[in-house]
């Protein structure tokens, strides 16, 4: 192999803004735009969004730097990258145990999160077919079927893996920095859009104002905390491996920054879109309270409540909803080519395969995956999203603080920082974020978790 070739088969960004883009491209997804509006509706609005935005910084900052500090060090996929980190060898065997870990969950997200993308896909071919009046095809597009699913979580484990099998720089980051933008502007003529219509302004109270007596609500805690590991794709080595392809001129601890500020504001627009566009609803005489009075949450708002919606205000409507699920489809891409990374780098790495090759057969071993969920949904669906999001997710998270803060030496991780961030010495963040991660966070994440599971 020539050393141009040995070059390209690692992989890099082509600048900053490249990482940025795809970074945060990752980070927001069916997270931000679906999670995020979902929890607070069923959360008692404002109050969970205070605690989420207090969370996403106090917890996923500090954990999102340890996954890029590890990865632009050790320029490894999380299995391989977790042993070089320590000397000992029962600490190596426990390193790539942990990678391993990381790269099971990264599948098994990907294996859900590809069917909830076909559902909100398949609604894009309904609102045409409604546009032009097929009254039939937009009811097999719209409601689900065994079928329907199959094709579409296939249609977009395909799209995902095309951009994957392209690489870092012509594939991943070429894709996100066409798709980010586009998402953003979406995003924001929808929200303005909603916030012009009758009933907004309610929604927007519920969603602005909180109610400090419900954050001592069970739970509350525990799903801010997991949303806002979700939500920043930690824990599974996604931001690990796209911080191995990072440069080191960049400020590692301020594009971190960049990206937790993006994918957090995305996340606050996208609720300011949802929880209006319920009340909105409201008034036109659709349901959206649950029997036992709180709002309507999870698939049944973004699949029922908001198409109803959209339908009841005529072709304007159906336009709203086209735009809205391209949006929702767009978004779920940027972050399902980062899952898919995960496993491909390290099949890459690990055994020597092509990019192409190894990303046919992972993306063909989680697409048969994904079809076992299908034909097992209500056995699999729901155990399959626990286990990787509310175990796995939390658990990956305190351990690659750990690694970050115990096994790499202090003036390793100053000379990491330093890279592209001469003046890291007498900075804020080295003052506070070495100790931090090795004790505080750590017990913060664990406390949380502990509380939520027994809650
Ligand atoms: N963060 C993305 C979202 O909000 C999803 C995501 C991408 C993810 N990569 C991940 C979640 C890795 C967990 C782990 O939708």
């Amino acid at each position: 192999m020539a050393p141009q070739d040995a070059a390209n088969a690692r992989g890099q960004f082509s600048s900053r803004f490249g990482f940025i883009t795809a970074a945060t491209g990752s980070a927001v997804g069916l997270g931000n735009i679906w999670g995020f509006p979902t929890q607070t509706a069923s959360h008692g609005g404002g109050a969970f969004v205070l605690v989420y935005l207090i969370l996403a910084f106090l917890l996923a900052y500090p954990a999102l730097m340890a996954e890029l500090i590890i990865g632009r060090h050790t320029r490894h996929n999380m299995v391989a990258a977790l042993p070089q980190l320590c000397n000992r060898p029962t600490l190596q065997v426990f390193g790539r145990a942990t990678g391993l870990y990381g790269v099971l969950t990264a599948c098994l997200i990907l294996g859900f999160y590809a069917i909830v993308a076909g559902w909100l896909m398949a609604q894009i071919p309904a609102a045409i077919a409604d546009i032009s009046g097929q009254a039939v095809a937009k009811q097999w597009f719209s409601q689900s079927s065994l079928a329907r699913d199959g094709l579409f979580c296939a249609l977009f484990s395909a799209l995902t893996a095309a951009i994957v099998a392209r690489g870092v720089k012509d594939g991943i980051e070429r894709w996100s920095t066409r798709l980010m933008p586009a998402l953003i502007v979406l995003m924001l003529g929808l929200a303005a859009t909603v916030l012009t219509l009758p009933g907004a302004m309610e929604g927007l109270r519920l969603y602005l104002i909180p109610d400090f007596t419900l954050i001592t609500n069970p739970g509350l805690l525990g799903s801010a905390m997991g949303q806002a590991f979700f939500s920043l794709s930690l824990g599974v080595g996604t931001m690990l491996i796209y911080g191995s392809y990072v440069s080191n001129s960049d400020n590692l601890p301020l594009t971190g920054a960049y990206v937790a500020l993006v994918d957090t504001g995305i996340a606050f627009l996208a609720g300011l879109l949802i929880i209006p566009a319920m009340f909105v609803a409201q008034q036109r005489g659709i349901r959206i309270y649950k029997a036992d009075d709180t709002l309507i949450a999870g698939p049944d708002l973004i699949l029922q409540t908001l198409p109803d919606l959209f339908n009841s205000l005529g072709v304007v409507g159906s336009i709203i909803g086209l735009v809205f699920f391209v949006l929702l489809t767009i978004a779920a891409l940027t972050s399902s080519i980062s899952m898919l990374e995960v496993p491909v780098s390290f099949a890459l790495e690990q055994f020597k395969l092509s990019r192409r090759r190894a990303t046919c057969w992972v993306a063909a071993t989680i697409f048969t995956f994904s079809l076992l969920i299908l034909f097992n949904f209500d056995a699999l669906f729901g155990a399959v999203v626990k286990i990787s999001t509310q175990y796995s997710q939390p658990l990956l998270g305190v351990l690659l603080c750990l690694f970050a803060g115990w096994a790499l030496h202090r003036n390793q991780l100053l000379r990491e920082i330093s890279a592209g961030f001469p003046a890291a010495e007498q900075s804020l963040f080295w003052k506070i974020w070495p100790g931090y991660i090795r004790f505080v966070c750590p017990l913060l994440i664990i406390a949380m978790f502990v509380q939520n599971l027994s809650g």
